[in-house]
């Protein structure tokens, strides 16, 4: 049968998934589309909530992280219609209306739900929420957003200091702050600026590098009065702002594009076109960084869609050479780690990604465990304390991995194992469901034996 090599096994409690390619090899060949952007996803559900009027979506990422993004609003009292990647009806609250829930607000495994939606509950006077996750999301820090949230007066407790999930949060009217941001994290930014909107007077977020911009793109089309200082990588907002429902059009997630780019830069033979990914320039150090290693990706029918800019990408096999990755691209490619890795397995010399420590925090342990499973099949990787160094060059063999229920661990993986030797297997294969439903799908749609 086509593409045996690809099988998924259901076991009681996650998917385990067998790769086996076959030994002629295999090329990636097609034109294929790559579901919603997951952050812009969560944004436009989250503002749709707030505006006053309906909000229609087109192009939104029907994975469980937007799901619960959804469920949360749900619980308040806004009206969604079942999430479809054609068209989704939010009919908006208006802002500081939502309604108090009775239950828990359960942000299963996203951290954009959880950080994001706190900057909203802090601001909502008079009224108590209690928001919690998975068990990867109550062990990640929540004190990057609950700090500048105080400092704004808000309510937040929690265990270990108010730094983890459950979180109680007694909404307040809050103060306007200049927060000096320690880390480039784009949840932190939102967060506050979320904040802002409720707040009067100017709240303003500044970050040591410049992080994804869709919330202040998002947050202007809405109607929100955002004032942008790139010299400063600063924003501000002044409240108290009025949200208008509008129409979104999301574009396709270079974050799920990247795991092709690489796929299809490391097969001799291999050609695809990705349509519609979105390009902001926020989001494209992989990009930048698969071009610095020498890979033929070429931009095709550049184009704005919505306020974001948007294009289809042609890669075809180059042979790759390392390159170092660190300073401000990292924030501009902090998601597409764990694929540069497998990237660097393939590249002639060493590549060292550094300043790359916040990826510890992530969904899981990003540098460990790709350090730990690469190393598993072959590659040569030595980990440090804020990245990899990666040598590439050493043929990937087959081994039995685990994506410790990570989405872009378990897809980099598969990348990995479609071009490694013999049989893999990856437990908690699932977990790419988070953020790329039909990952498996189009693995086996654009693979094609030699
Ligand atoms: C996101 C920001 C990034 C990213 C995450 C989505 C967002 O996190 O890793 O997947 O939508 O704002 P940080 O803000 O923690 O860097």
């Amino acid at each position: 049968m086509a593409n045996a090599f690809v099988l998924l096994e259901n076991t009681e409690d996650q998917t385990v998934l067998h790769l086996s390619p076959p030994e002629s090899g295999l090329v990636l060949r097609g034109r294929i589309r790559v579901p919603g952007d997951k952050s812009i996803s969560h944004r436009a559900l989250m503002l749709g909530a707030l505006a006053q009027g309906t909000t229609e979506i087109e192009g939104l990422l029907v994975g469980e992280d937007p799901q619960s993004t959804a469920n949360c609003f749900r619980q308040m009292g806004v009206t969604i219609s079942p999430l479809n990647p054609e068209h989704v009806v939010v009919v908006g609250l208006g802002l500081g209306e939502l309604q108090e829930p009775r239950m828990p607000l359960d942000a299963g495994n996203s951290g954009t739900t959880l950080r994001l939606m706190l900057g909203i509950l802090a601001s909502h006077g008079g009224r108590f929420f209690v928001v919690t996750g998975d068990d990867s999301l109550r062990s990640r820090p929540m004190s990057r957003v609950v700090k500048p949230l105080q400092a704004m007066g808000a309510q937040i407790w929690g265990r270990q200091d108010n730094s983890l999930a459950p979180l109680a949060v007694q909404g307040q009217t809050l103060k306007p702050i200049h927060y000096q941001s320690p880390i480039a994290s784009a949840q932190v930014k939102s967060c506050v600026l979320l904040a802002g909107l409720m707040t009067p007077g100017r709240t303003t977020v500044t970050e040591p590098h410049l992080s994804r911009d869709h919330s202040e793109r998002m947050l202007r089309a809405f109607g929100a009065e955002i004032e942008v200082d790139r010299a400063t990588c600063s924003v501000t907002v002044t409240g108290p702002a009025t949200l208008t429902g509008q129409k979104v059009v999301v574009p396709g997630d270079i974050s799920s594009a990247a795991f092709w780019l690489v796929a299809a830069s490391i097969v001799p033979g291999s050609e695809l076109v990705i349509e519609n990914v979105g390009v902001n320039p926020t989001r494209i150090g992989i990009l930048e960084a698969l071009e610095r290693m020498n890979a033929d990706i070429e931009r095709l029918n550049e184009r704005e869609v919505a306020g974001e800019p948007v294009a289809d990408l042609r890669v075809r096999y180059a042979p790759l050479k390392a390159c170092e990755i660190s300073g401000d691209i990292i924030p501009r490619l902090i998601d597409e780690v764990p694929i540069l890795a497998v990237a660097a397995a393939f590249a002639a010399g060493t590549t060292v990604i550094k300043d790359a420590a916040e990826l510890r925090v992530k969904e899981s342990d990003r540098l460990a465990v790709m350090a730990a499973q690469l190393t598993e099949m072959g590659a040569q990787v030595i980990e440090h304390p804020d990245g990899l160094e990666i040598t590439g060059g050493s043929p990937l063999k087959g081994a039995k991995l685990d994506s410790y229920t990570d989405h872009r661990i378990a897809m980099s993986l598969a990348i990995a194992a479609t071009v490694a030797t013999g049989t893999t297997t990856i437990a908690h294969a699932e977990a790419a469901s988070i953020s790329y439903p039909n990952f498996f799908e189009t693995l086996k749609q654009v693979c094609q034996a030699q």
